[in-house]
């Protein structure tokens, strides 16, 4: 195991958990799910943050790509249409970086227009429809393989 920190990156919308469509996206908030993952990995510094601000996600990742620490990315809506992402994902992925692209829901049984991802192409890996249990799935992968 040679990884310290782990970033647990979330896009719009997703600092309204616990109230947000709760039927769909549960009844824990961000925080719930930072004790979660603290628990999950107490040998790791596990980084959550969220932003609405597609700018503020790109610079997060490039700070990726530069530490090499691994990412949790749940994208929110621009998973589905945002091509400056997918490049930010590629930027990291290509450099041998690892990106986890991670749905709390399972997009794929849902609306159409959720049934394209622009960035699963270009991530490590995919898990969706689990809840808080998808990122918890790709926090013991990077435990395990050590990035
Ligand atoms: C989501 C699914 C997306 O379609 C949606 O826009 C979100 C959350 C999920 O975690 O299930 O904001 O990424």
């Amino acid at each position: 195991m040679n990884t310290a920190t782990v970033l647990v990156l979330n896009g719009p919308n997703l600092g309204r958990l616990g109230t947000r469509e709760p039927d769909v996206y549960g009844s824990g908030t961000l925080d719930d799910l930072r004790s979660l993952l603290a628990d999950d990995a107490p040998e790791l510094t596990v980084d959550v943050r969220q932003t609405d601000d597609e700018a503020t996600l790109l610079g997060w990742l490039h700070e990726a790509a530069d530490s090499g620490d691994p990412v949790i990315l749940n994208a929110g809506a621009w998973t589905h249409y945002s091509y400056a992402l997918r490049d930010a994902v590629a930027l990291v992925t290509k450099s041998g970086g690892t990106v986890i692209e991670v749905h709390l829901s399972n997009p794929h049984a849902r609306e159409e227009f959720r049934h394209t991802s622009v960035i699963s192409a270009v991530a490590s890996g995919v898990i969706a429809g689990f809840g808080f249990g998808s990122y918890r799935l790709a926090l013991a992968h990077i435990r395990r393989i050590g990035r």
